[in-house]
């Protein structure tokens, strides 16, 4: 087992279409030990049997706007674990109204919105993750789109808070480098969830994603958390600040 005895908390479960759900059972199958949080009560409902069927270890509340939260899953985490191995990042969030039509409609707050809950959340935790990694040969990953580095219909501010994401995971990487932490991004090719829900004409991004990929259809949430298992264990023992592209080569192609 790649993970075996590995400490994972993981960021970013709504559901059981969630990227993040898929990485937790890859994790389990693989031998981690799992921490799980979800975004607030709303949430819990869904989120608590599904950490359940994983016996993970703690199942705790964190929006990520909020810095107490964030802290509090540190504090909670501090009093069972000594450490932490590996954190999933697998959060975004924009405004409906800001997911249709052209990036023009974006707005001041609906800006800020995004760029903190997609965004600043990673850098967030991984400042206070720092005492739990420490020492250890961690790694860190979030979940990022094609839409950071070329225009997709509709998805406008998020592409923006994508770049910036991106960005964050190469300053990451230099900054967590010399402890030997390493932080990565997975690019995935467009899946039907709740978050994907919210970008107007999805439908079409897939159908025409499945028409033109080199693997001639869309991925899955397996397909990612097989990566995610890869770049979380020392198989990837040399890899950091890479943006790695799980979506059936599609951005290879260029007509
Ligand atoms: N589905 C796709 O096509 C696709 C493609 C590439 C990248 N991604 C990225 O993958 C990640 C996971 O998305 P998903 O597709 O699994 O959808 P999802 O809706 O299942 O996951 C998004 C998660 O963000 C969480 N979240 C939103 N606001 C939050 C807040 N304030 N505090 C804490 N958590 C909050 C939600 O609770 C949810 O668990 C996102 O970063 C998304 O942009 C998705």
């Amino acid at each position: 087992m790649l993970l075996q005895g590995k400490k994972a908390l993981i960021f970013g479960i709504a559901n059981d279409k969630s990227i993040a759900w898929a990485i937790a059972r890859a994790f389990h199958e693989q031998g981690a030990e799992l921490a799980i949080t979800y975004a607030g009560e709303a949430f819990e409902k869904r989120v608590r049997p599904l950490a359940e069927s994983l016996n993970a270890q703690a199942i705790l509340p964190c929006n990520v706007t909020s810095d107490e939260e964030i802290k509090a899953v540190f504090t909670e985490l501090g009093k069972i674990w000594d450490g932490i191995d590996i954190i999933i990042h697998s959060v975004a969030f924009a405004n409906k109204e800001e997911l249709k039509g052209t990036i023009l409609n974006t707005t001041r707050e609906g800006f800020a919105t995004a760029m903190d809950i997609s965004v600043y959340s990673f850098l967030g935790i991984m400042k206070e993750a720092q005492p739990m990694l420490h020492g250890r040969a961690a790694s860190a990953l979030t979940m990022t789109y094609l839409g950071a580095v070329q225009v997709f219909p509709s998805y406008n501010v998020m592409g923006v808070a994508k770049a910036a994401l991106e960005a964050s995971v190469r300053y990451l990487a230099e900054a967590y480098g010399a402890e030997g932490i390493r932080v990565n991004g997975i690019s995935a090719g467009p899946i039907r969830t709740l978050a994907a829900s919210g970008v107007n004409g999805f439908h079409n991004i897939l159908n025409i994603v499945e028409s033109k990929a080199p693997l001639r259809r869309t991925i899955t949430q397996e397909d990612v958390a097989r990566s995610a298992v890869y770049l979380c264990s020392g198989l990837a023992s040399g890899v950091t600040g890479e943006i790695h592209y799980v979506d059936g080569g599609y951005n290879v192609i260029g007509l």
